[in-house]
């Protein structure tokens, strides 16, 4: 199982959009994925319009408040093989009284081998906060996926971002990757270029080669309740998703092999 945590101190950078549409890509590969919300908006569960009256009543807060089986709050989403936890509503409860408990940032860790090898992936897509949830989900990660607008402010985020979960990385989780996504790109606009340029230079290998253009359709694969992957399987953004998934593929296939080697 392999673990990818959507994180970003700086809200409504494409997180939700990133988990979703990755999550899609990687089923269309033959994958088993899980999506799991750590944000208190559930955004998750509206991207997925799959209520069929029979799942679960647990999301991830009776998880890490009330010690419930992380397997009980799995439900199947729109898309076959693709599921899904849900954040719930007490979560903001979770992201206050997690630190009282000692160890409190391996809470998640712990829950997620109890299910391992039900999944390829597990993707988590954490709230706009880089607090005790988001240290949950860093010190649990493979490789943290960082999206980011390509603006001014952004860089910044992404910059405070980098900063928090290396120092994560160095204490609890040395073998934890992260790379920078740029979501929302509009060539035509000379600031995004610029930014872009700007980021590569700092951070060449620690960035996708694909971006994620602004792309309407995604918009409204959102309102009908569907991954654009399979909302507009030739959209542009459909096709670029398709090229992160290759390239968090390529990423693990070399990892497994460094460690074949050695
Ligand atoms: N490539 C894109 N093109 C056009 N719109 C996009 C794109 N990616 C995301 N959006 C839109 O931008 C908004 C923010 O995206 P999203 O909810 O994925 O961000 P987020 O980082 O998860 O936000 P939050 O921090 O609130 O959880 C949404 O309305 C979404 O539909
Ligand atoms: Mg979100």
């Amino acid at each position: 199982m392999f673990v990818i945590s959507i994180s970003q101190g700086k809200g409504g950078v494409g997180k939700t959009t990133t988990a979703i549409s990755l999550g899609a890509a990687l089923i269309e590969c033959g994958k088993r994925v899980l999506i799991v919300d750590l944000d208190p908006q559930e955004h998750v569960q509206i991207s997925f319009n799959s209520s069929n009256g029979h799942e679960t009543k647990f999301g991830m807060d009776d998880v890490l408040l009330d010690n419930i089986p992380i397997s009980k709050a799995i439900r199947k989403s729109n898309i076959n093989g693709l599921f899904f936890i849900t954040s719930g509503k007490r979560i903001i409860i979770a992201e206050q009284y997690l630190p009282i408990h000692k160890n409190y940032y391996t809470i998640l860790k712990q829950n997620l081998s109890d299910i391992s090898v039900f999944f390829d992936f597990v993707i988590i897509d954490c709230p706009p906060l880089l607090g005790a949830l988001t240290m949950n989900a860093i010190v649990t990660a493979d490789m943290v996926i960082i999206p980011t607008l390509p603006d001014a402010y952004s860089l910044v985020a992404v910059g405070r971002t980098i900063k928090w979960i290396t120092q994560i990385q160095r204490k609890f989780n040395p073998g934890m990757q992260y790379r920078v996504l740029v979501t929302m790109y509009n060539k035509g606009i000379t600031a995004h270029s610029l930014i872009y340029e700007k980021l590569t230079n700092i951070l060449s290998g620690q960035m996708f080669h694909t971006v994620i253009s602004t792309n309407t359709k995604l918009r409204e694969s959102q309102i009908a309740g569907v991954p654009i992957i399979n909302y507009a399987p030739n959209a542009v953004s459909a096709e670029q998703y398709r090229m992160v998934a290759k390239e968090v593929l390529d990423h693990v296939q070399s990892e497994s092999k460094l460690r074949e080697a050695y």
